[in-house]
C-alpha cells in the first residue's frame, strides 16, 4: 500500500509514520512544508527505501495532483494547530486548513483516490465541568477559536465532496495528544522542558480546563484502523478516557521531576479558553474494534517526560524562541 501523510514531519504525524513502518507491505510518502512546527529529525532512523520526504504545501494543487495520482491513500494531517498562534495571526489557518484541504480533496476526487481526514474534538466546541455528557458523531458543530473554526470547514468540505462527488473519505475526531515529538509551544512540552530548564510551569487562568488526553500512538493506531475498515463517509471520535485538568497534569509533572507542588505560576488565560473536552470512542471501539494500548495516562505521560530529558537535542533549538513569544503575551 502506498501512502501519502500530509503533514507527517509534525508531532502526530511523524508517530503516525512510525507506526506505518511497523506494518507490512506499507511505503510511505511524506508532504511537508516543513513550517516552525514541523522537524526533519522526528523522521531519523526510519527506512529511506520505505519513507520519502517531498517538502511543499498541501496548498500547491497541482504538487498535490501528481503524488495523489501515485498513491494508494492519503492521510491529511497538514494543518496549522496551535490554538494560541490562530488568535495572533488567524490567516495561516485559513489557507492551509481550508484551502489546503480543498486541493487534498480536489486531488482525491480526480484520481480516486482514498482519504482519511484528520481532525479534530475541539470543532464541538466546550463542556462544562459537570456535564454528564460527552462528545459523540452526533454532538453539533460549535468551534469556538479561528483554529477549531477552521477545522470544522474542512471537516464539512469532506463530508460535502463525500456526498456530492463519491470522493472516498472518512473522517477522525481526535482529542488531545501528548508523546514523543510533539513541540515544545504545546502545554505538556511546555512545561516538562521548563521544569528541565529551572522555569516554572505556566497555567493558563485558573488550571481547571480540562482536556481528554490520549497517547499519539493510540491515536495512530486509531487512524491506521479506521483507514483498514472505515466505512466511507463515516466519521469515528478518538479518544482514551483520559480527562484530567491542567493543574493535575503539571502535579504529575512536578512530582516525576522531583519539585515542590506548589511551584508553578498563573498566567494570562487564552482568550475564549475552552472549559472542558470529553470523547465518548463508543462508535470506533464498537464497530472496529478499537482499543488503546496506552490507557494508563500517568504511565505515559511519565515516559513522555524521560523522552524529553532524553531528547533535548531535538527540542532546544525551539525553546528559547517559543518562551519568548509567550513572554510578550505575559504567558
Ligand atoms: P503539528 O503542528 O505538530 O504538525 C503540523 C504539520 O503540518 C507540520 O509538520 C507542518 O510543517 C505541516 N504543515 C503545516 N502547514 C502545511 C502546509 N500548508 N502544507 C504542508 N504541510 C504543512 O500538528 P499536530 O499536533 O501533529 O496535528 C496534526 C493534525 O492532527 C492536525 O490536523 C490537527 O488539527 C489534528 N489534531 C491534533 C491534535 C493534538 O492534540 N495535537 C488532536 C486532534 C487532532
Ligand atoms: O483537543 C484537540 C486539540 O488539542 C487539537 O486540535 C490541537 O491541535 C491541540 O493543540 C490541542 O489543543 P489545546 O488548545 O487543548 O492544546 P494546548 O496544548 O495548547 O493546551 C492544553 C491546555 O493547556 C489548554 O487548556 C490550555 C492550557 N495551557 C496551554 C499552554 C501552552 C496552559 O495552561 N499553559 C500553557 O502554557
Amino acid at each position: 500500500m502506498r501512502v501519502l501523510v500530509t503533514g507527517g514531519a509534525g508531532f502526530i504525524g511523524s508517530n503516525f509514520v512510525h507506526h506505518l513502518v511497523g506494518q507490512q507491505d506499507v511505503v510511505v510518502t511524506v508532504l511537508d512544508k516543513l513550517t516552525y512546527a514541523a522537524s526533519r529529525a522526528s523522521l531519523d532512523g526510519l527506512p529511506t527505501d520505505r519513507v520519502s520526504l517531498v517538502v511543499g504545501d498541501v496548498a500547491d494543487q497541482p504538487l498535490v495532483d501528481r503524488l495523489a495520482a501515485g498513491h494508494d491513500a492519503i492521510v491529511h494531517f497538514a494543518a496549522e494547530s496551535h490554538n494560541d498562534n490562530s488568535l495572533t495571526e488567524p490567516g495561516p489557518f485559513i489557507q492551509t486548513n481550508l484551502v489546503g484541504t480543498f486541493c487534498v480533496l480536489e486531488a482525491a476526487r480526480r484520481h480516486g483516490t482514498r482519504l482519511h481526514h484528520i481532525s479534530t474534538d475541539e470543532v464541538y466546541g466546550d463542556l462544562e465541568l459537570d456535564d454528564p455528557q460527552r462528545f459523540t458523531e452526533a454532538t453539533p458543530y460549535n468551534p469556538s477559536s479561528p483554529y477549531s473554526a477552521a477545522k470544522a470547514g474542512s471537516d464539512h468540505l469532506v463530508r460535502a465532496w463525500v456526498r456530492s462527488f463519491g470522493v472516498k473519505a472518512t473522517i477522525s475526531n481526535c482529542s488531545n495528544n501528548y508523546g514523543p515529538w510533539q513541540h515544545v509551544e504545546k502545554f505538556i512540552p511546555r512545561q516538562i522542558t521548563n521544569v528541565l530548564d529551572g522555569r516554572r510551569p505556566k497555567v493558563y487562568g485558573t488550571g481547571t480546563n480540562v482536556r481528554d488526553w490520549i497517547h499519539a500512538e493510540d491515536h495512530s493506531s486509531a487512524v491506521w484502523t479506521i483507514l483498514q475498515q472505515g466505512r466511507i463517509g463515516e466519521t469515528y471520535l478518538v479518544g482514551a478516557d483520559g480527562e484530567h485538568n491542567n493543574l493535575e497534569v503539571v502535579a504529575l509533572i512536578l512530582e516525576h521531576l522531583g519539585r515542590p507542588a506548589d511551584d508553578y505560576d498563573l498566567v494570562a488565560d487564552r482568550a475564549g479558553h475552552d472549559l472542558r473536552y470529553a470523547i465518548d470512542s463508543t462508535k470506533l471501539r464498537d464497530e472496529l474494534g478499537w482499543r488503546p494500548a496506552h490507557p494508563d495516562f500517568g504511565a505515559g505521560l511519565a515516559r513522555t517526560i524521560e523522552w524529553y530529558r532524553d531528547h533535548e537535542s531535538w527540542w532546544r533549538p525551539h525553546k528559547a524562541a517559543t518562551e519568548a513569544a509567550y513572554e510578550v503575551k505575559g504567558q
